[in-house]
Parts: C-alpha cells; sequence; structure tokens
C-alpha cells in the first residue's frame, strides 16, 4: 500500500493527470453538454479540438488510439515516473494483492524485448476494433490478419490511423489458419460462431482467446470446453474483462477482508441500450441475461465460486419487430455451494433511474446494489465529490458499524481488455495459467439455462444447475505437446 508522503513527492500535475483517467468520460460530456448549451453547431470533435489545442496526442487519447499511460508518456517523456505514479495512485486503493495473475497485468509495462507473437482477429466489427486498439498497449501481440465474410468490415479496420503494419485481410478462416507465423487467434465474431471458429483455431494449433458469451448454446459450450481440455489443447482464454478491471478485484477482496461469508448479494441492473444482435433476441432465454449480463453473472461465479441452483421469474414487456420470444426482464434468485445467495434483477424494459448518462458502467444501468455478510455490509453507490460514485464499506452489524472505507467506481472495462490480452499472452508464453476458462463460460450458460427453465415452468422452486462435464484431464504444461511452429496444415473449417 502506499504512503500518502509518496504521492507528495510525486509531480503534483503527473498526479492529476493519472486521477483525470476517471474524469474523462465526465470532461467530454461536460463539453458537449456546454457546446449544446451555448447553441453550438459544432461537432464533438471540433469542440474537443478547440478545447485541446489541436495537441495531437490528446486527441489521438480522446480517439481512443493512444493508451492513457502512452499519453502520460509521452506528456511526461518519462515512463519509469509514469508508472511509479500509477502504482502509487491504484495502491491507494488498497486492493486485495492476492491473485498474482490480475496484479501481474495491471502492472504489465509488455514484453518490447520479446518476439511479438503474431495474432489473427476474427470478427472485424465494433468489438473487434476495440480489441484492436487495445491490443497496441500489448507488444508481445501483434496482428497480422483481419478475418472476417464482410470484406468491407475488415477494410475498414485495416484502414485505422493506428496500424504500424497494417494486417493481411481474408474473408476465409482457414487461409489465415494456415499462416504457420500466427500463433494465436482472437474471436470477436458473434456467438453463434464462437464453436466454429474457436474449434478451427485449436485444430491448427493456435492459442485462443474467445469473447463472451463462450456459446449461445450449453451443449455447443460444453462441447468446446471439452476440446479446450483435451491433452495438448493449445492456451485457451475466456473473455470477460471484468475479471480484469478494478472494480471487481475491490469488491471480492472487500467481501474476503470485511464482509465475510456467507453473504447476500443484491444487484439490480436497467440495461437500457438492448442490442443489435439479433441473433441474440432471436434466442428464447437470451436477451440480457445472454448479452450484458452474461458478464455480470460470470462476476458472481468468479466471486463465489460454484452456482448450485437457481430459482428465476421472468417477463416480456417490450414489444419487439421482429416477433422473438426473449424476455426482457428477470428476477433471479443464485444459490452458491458456499451457501452465498445472490438476488439478481435486469431489465431491458425499464430504463435505469441513475443520473449519470455518460458513465457507460454506472448508475444508469446498475442503479443500486449492495451485498450484506456477517460481518459487514457494502453499498452502492455513494457519492463522492472526487470521483462521481464511490462504493462504501461499513464494518459491523446494523446495530453497530463503522465506516470501513470508500473507493471510487472506476469503470475500467476497457482497461480490463488489454490487461486480458497481456494475460493471454502470457499464458501463451507459458508464465501464468488462465484466469477464464471455457469451464467457466459453461458455468454462466448453466446459470441461464437453469433461469430459463425456472422462469418456463412457473413452479415457486429453484433448478438445479447441470454443472460443467469432466473433460478428459489437461496436462500440465510442461507434458502438453505445444508446436514449436503452429502446423502448417490448418483444418479447413469454413467460417459460415
Ligand atoms: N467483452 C465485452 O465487453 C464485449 C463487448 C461487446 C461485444 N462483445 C462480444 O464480441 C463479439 C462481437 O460483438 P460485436 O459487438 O463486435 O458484433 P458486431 O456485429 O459489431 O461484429 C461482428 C463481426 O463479426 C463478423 N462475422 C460474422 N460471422 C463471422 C465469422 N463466421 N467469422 C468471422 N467474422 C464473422 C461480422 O461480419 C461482423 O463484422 C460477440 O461475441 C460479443 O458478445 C464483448
Amino acid at each position: 500500500m502506499a504512503a500518502a508522503s509518496e504521492e507528495e513527492d510525486l509531480h503534483p500535475l503527473l498526479v492529476s493527470a493519472v486521477k483525470a483517467e476517471y474524469l474523462r468520460t465526465f470532461v467530454l460530456s461536460n463539453l458537449q453538454a456546454r457546446a449544446a448549451a451555448a447553441g453550438s453547431s459544432s461537432s464533438l470533435g471540433a469542440v474537443l479540438k478547440a478545447a485541446v489545442g489541436g495537441d495531437a496526442d490528446v486527441s489521438a487519447f480522446l480517439a481512443g488510439s493512444l493508451s492513457h499511460r502512452g499519453l502520460l508518456a509521452r506528456m511526461f517523456g518519462d515512463r519509469l515516473l509514469v508508472d511509479r505514479a500509477l502504482s502509487i495512485i491504484w495502491g491507494q486503493s488498497r486492493w486485495d494483492n492476492s491473485d498474482s495473475r490480475w496484479v501481474g497485468c495491471v502492472d504489465a509495462l509488455g514484453t518490447a524485448d520479446e518476439e511479438p507473437i503474431a495474432v489473427a482477429l476474427v470478427g472485424c466489427g465494433a468489438f473487434g476494433s476495440v480489441h484492436a486498439r487495445r491490443i497496441l498497449a500489448c507488444p508481445g501481440l501483434r496482428i497480422t490478419w483481419l478475418v472476417d465474410p464482410s470484406r468491407s468490415s475488415a477494410e475498414t479496420l485495416a484502414a485505422q490511423p493506428f496500424w504500424e503494419q497494417p494486417p493481411a485481410i481474408t474473408t476465409e478462416l482457414p487461409e489465415a489458419l494456415a499462416d504457420s507465423r500466427v500463433g494465436a487467434v482472437i474471436v470477436v465474431s458473434p456467438p453463434s460462431t464462437h464453436y466454429a471458429v474457436a474449434a478451427a483455431a485449436l485444430a491448427a494449433g493456435k492459442a485462443v482467446l474467445c469473447e463472451k458469451p463462450l456459446t449461445l448454446d450449453l451443449k455447443e459450450g460444453q462441447a468446446l470446453s471439452e476440446l479446450t481440455e483435451a491433452p495438448g489443447a493449445p492456451t485457451f482464454v475466456l473473455g470477460y474483462p471484468r475479471r480484469f478491471g478494478i472494480d471487481d478485484h475491490k469488491i471480492r477482496s472487500s467481501i474476503l477482508s470485511t464482509l465475510g461469508r456467507p453473504l447476500f448479494y443484491r444487484d439490480v441492473w436497467g440495461v437500457v441500450k438492448g442490442h443489435a444482435s439479433e441473433e441474440i433476441h432471436r434466442l428464447n432465454g437470451g436477451g440480457g441475461l445472454l448479452y450484458e449480463n452474461s458478464h455480470t453473472l460470470d462476476s458472481y461465479n468468479w466471486t463465489l465460486g460454484t452456482p448450485t441452483e437457481v430459482f428465476a421469474v421472468a417477463e416480456k414487456f417490450k414489444a419487439d419487430p421482429t416477433g422473438t420470444h426473449a424476455q426482457d426482464t428477470y428476477l433471479l434468485v443464485i444459490y452458491y455451494e458456499g451457501g452465498d445467495k445472490v438476488v439478481f434483477s435486469s431489465s431491458w424494459a425499464a430504463p435505469g433511474i441513475g443520473a449519470r448518462p455518460w458513465q457507460s458502467y454506472g448508475r444508469r444501468i446498475r442503479p443500486v446494489m449492495d451485498i450484506v455478510g456477517p460481518q459487514g455490509f457494502l453499498h452502492y453507490p455513494v457519492e463522492d465529490p472526487e470521483f462521481q460514485d464511490s462504493y462504501l464499506i461499513f464494518a459491523g452489524t446494523a446495530e453497530d458499524y463503522v465506516e470501513k472505507e470508500r473507493f471510487p467506481v472506476r469503470n475500467d472495462h476497457e482497461s480490463g481488455v488489454y490487461r486480458e490480452q497481456f494475460h493471454f499472452q502470457e499464458c501463451i508464453r507459458g508464465r501464468q495459467t488462465p484466469l477464464c476458462t471455457a469451464r467457466d463460460g459453461v458455468m454462466v450458460l448453466a446459470v441461464i439455462a437453469a433461469a430459463h427453465k425456472s422462469a418456463l415452468s412457473g413452479l415457486p422452486e429453484p433448478v438445479v444447475l447441470e454443472q460443467p462435464r469432466e473433460g478428459a484431464k489437461k496436462r500440465p504444461r510442461e507434458e502438453q505437446v505445444v508446436p514449436e511452429q503452429p502446423r502448417e496444415e490448418a483444418k479447413k473449417t469454413s467460417l459460415q
């Protein structure tokens, strides 16, 4: 933990610049609001350009093509000083340092002295472009192929200004997999394609980082999980970036250090945006649970262990023109093997009720959450003059309690993505083991399947979860057959 005096030793401007990370979205929204109030017809880009005096680095940061750390390093011309400041300021939030896999990622500077692993990025849509930008903070990985059946999507991404060397483009996955220089595949295609793409990549000997949800279907998820656990299978990491975000780590460590267990975790979400993906809407039981809230379900599992039973009620309020059956409003009670319980409610039909529209992961979509344990409790949100919303932790019981700590909401979901990418390359190089596996993805799908079954039954009883089948035991890394070079002959598997 850092002492306050350490912070005082640092250049005050540097300290405020580091803290500004959390205020970035606030500044953007303010500028927009001011332009609107002044009746300015200027675009946001023009307003920002005027505000930052056309500074190219700041503009690149605001556009998302330069990382926060990169911007600070350029501003101060001293990367070591910047890293010291970052670790002191992050250290002040006193998170639990017990998981070296995660902490290693937060402090990582990348491995510039190692030959980067060549990556094929499969899926060049909205989140594919987030992966492409975020990977710049991880010199140990370099995207060399963009794969998308829509050539124009791949071309649009390849035309972005941030590439040092624009990747090759293909509409055929086997072409990229046949490139023996490619060591890894990042799967950012729609969930219905995850199984086919990941299975082909694993068969070709490539390590895989697969976006969430693992698959749309529990059985398909089981099958993929078994492939990842086969003897000698390449590295497989499932992409739930909240496992690499500061908020979830703080919540997890507060439970361990103050709240105690078993506990009651109460959480309300009002996801207003819905999702453009028709395939997710088309599925019964899909909707909010499979898309946005699968992050949240994974986060509970990660924090609390193995879920065993689920009781759910669900309703469909929102008409949708495609006539789908996915429910939009849920209430779930999830029981965990250690005795913890989660009461989770989510709706796409009612807007979130927070007053913070600039926050992507704030009160607007998670208006309230609290955790009650035998030795203390945690509340969210609480106003904090410096950091917008905070979590507030109390030790003691309702009769007799003291404020123990408050910590600001970081909303660092996107930083979670590059930490996750860094972790992926550390796993490929054998220095870490996956923090999120296909089996974890199956567990999320099992909660969703049980919730759907419970809601359809209308019975006032929880449904027992289908637990992941034991796959063939994966051999320890040193016994694995990890090819020096990925196989020349990629298995011919069609993209579609
Ligand atoms: N981790 C997160 O926070 C997060 C956020 C958003 C999306 N995602 C996940 O990322 C994935 C993609 O989501 P998106 O929002 O970018 O969707 P999108 O629809 O914007 O993009 C998907 C892209 O994949 C392409 N595609 C379709 N079939 C393909 C195939 N067989 N092989 C390769 N490419 C194919 C499409 O042409 C499109 O360009 C989904 O799994 C989604 O759940 C994760």
